[in-house]
């Protein structure tokens, strides 16, 4: 049976995991600075994170929730300490795109409006209505479009403010850094300005933290940067660590109705696992202090690069701009220095979302094998 062929792949295949590594099938070791797509935060094959979850198959590994499962509230206690949003709810359920249709389905049933608001290069998943509000037509069905969806620039405020003052929009959805498009950050001063406007107007201000969140940019979300507080936060990649796990933060405002939402693998017993180790291991090992001072030592040498575009973003979520399309250069970087990169919408973006325990030794060694590359980038013009 032949596999649906939707993904362009690199010819590699690794078998093995460790820390900030994977290994092919001679043994040979390769960085791994994307963590397939952000996902891998504490490091591949933790050794707590392989622990606890051999420990939980010896025991239960699903059931559904018409059970009890304390393992769901051990990790809400754990996110209420450690996200910084204690009060808020949290609904469970698998993957970023689903997380994403939860949100603005609570935000509609809230509200009782149907138009959302988005931004341009916004990316939000594959499913229904979490592909109407990316902003990328190509991969929308007629099916998908089935609301009204705008999208607007950063710092549009007027329009943003013109819309919103029909009172017609359900909510406003931000990513906390854009990362698909190619590490875009919202000013803290406009999402400030988002969230006076959107408790003005009685919209949800929904931020999309599923591949910002985490620790990633050194703060537990992106958005902390900013000093607000949303009314719906969307997570997923580095909460499981490669177990599918995402969820839905969701503002004590906001009451549930029995029903109301639901999935059948959504919190399960290894999941929930999976998440608290995530958690344990982050505050154990100082993962968000680590990310934010590496990503700042990371961004100052690259800065010296030259051949170098610009850098941008924060802690280890970072997007390396060329003036040229860097396709050849991740084909070089992997074959020839054994590094794993990614690519974004802009092509000429590299895309840098390593585990948050990236060693300085594995920094220095990418550093330096990108400086050997450029110095031959007129291959690449
Ligand atoms: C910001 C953002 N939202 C949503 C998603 C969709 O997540 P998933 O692929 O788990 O459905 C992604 C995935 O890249 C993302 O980066």
């Amino acid at each position: 049976m032949p596999l649906f062929p939707v993904y362009s792949r690199f010819n590699f295949t690794p078998v093995r995991g460790s820390g900030s590594y994977l290994y092919d099938a001679d043994d040979r070791a390769y960085l791994d600075l994307y963590g397939g797509h952000a996902v891998i935060s504490i490091g591949h094959n933790h050794p707590h994170f392989q622990q606890k979850l051999r420990s939980q198959i010896n025991h239960l590994t699903y059931y559904s929730t018409s059970v009890q499962i304390p393992l769901q509230k051990e990790l809400a206690e754990k996110l209420a300490t450690q996200s910084g949003l204690a009060e808020h709810q949290l609904f469970l359920c698998n993957s970023g795109a689903e997380a994403v249709e939860n949100a603005l389905k609570i935000a509609s049933f809230y509200q009782g409006r149907r138009e959302v608001i988005a931004f341009r290069r916004s990316f939000h998943g594959r499913t229904s209505a979490a592909v109407n509000i990316t902003d990328k037509e190509a991969i929308k069905a007629p099916l998908n479009k089935s609301f009204p969806v705008s999208f607007y620039s950063f710092e549009d405020l007027a329009a943003i403010q013109k819309q919103l003052a029909q009172r017609k929009t359900a909510a406003v959805i931000i990513e906390g850094i854009q990362g698909w498009a190619g590490i875009y950050a919202p000013q803290a001063g406009f999402l400030q300005q988002l969230q006076v406007l959107c408790r003005k107007y009685d919209t949800l201000l929904l931020l999309d933290e599923i591949q910002s969140g985490y620790g990633r940019t050194g703060n537990f979300f992106a958005f902390q940067n900013a000093g607000i507080e949303p009314d719906l936060v969307t997570m997923a990649k580095g909460m499981g660590n490669g177990f599918p796990l995402a969820g839905v933060l969701i503002h004590p405002k906001i009451k549930a109705k029995p029903g109301m939402l639901g999935t059948t693998f959504g919190g399960n017993h290894l999941a929930c696992t999976a998440g608290l180790a995530v958690l344990e291991v982050i505050e154990k090992e100082n993962l968000l202090q680590q990310a934010k001072q590496n990503g700042k030592y990371w961004q100052e040498q690259l800065q010296a690069i030259p051949g170098i575009a610009k850098v941008r973003g924060q802690g280890l979520m970072i997007g390396i701009e060329m003036d040229f399309p860097i396709a050849k250069l991740r084909k070089q970087l992997l074959e020839e220095y054994h590094i794993l990169t990614g690519s974004a919408l802009n092509p000429n973006v590299l895309r840098l979302l390593p585990p948050l325990n990236l060693s300085t030794e594995a920094i220095d060694y990418f550093n330096q094998s990108l400086q050997q590359v450029l110095l031959h980038q007129t291959t690449y013009a």
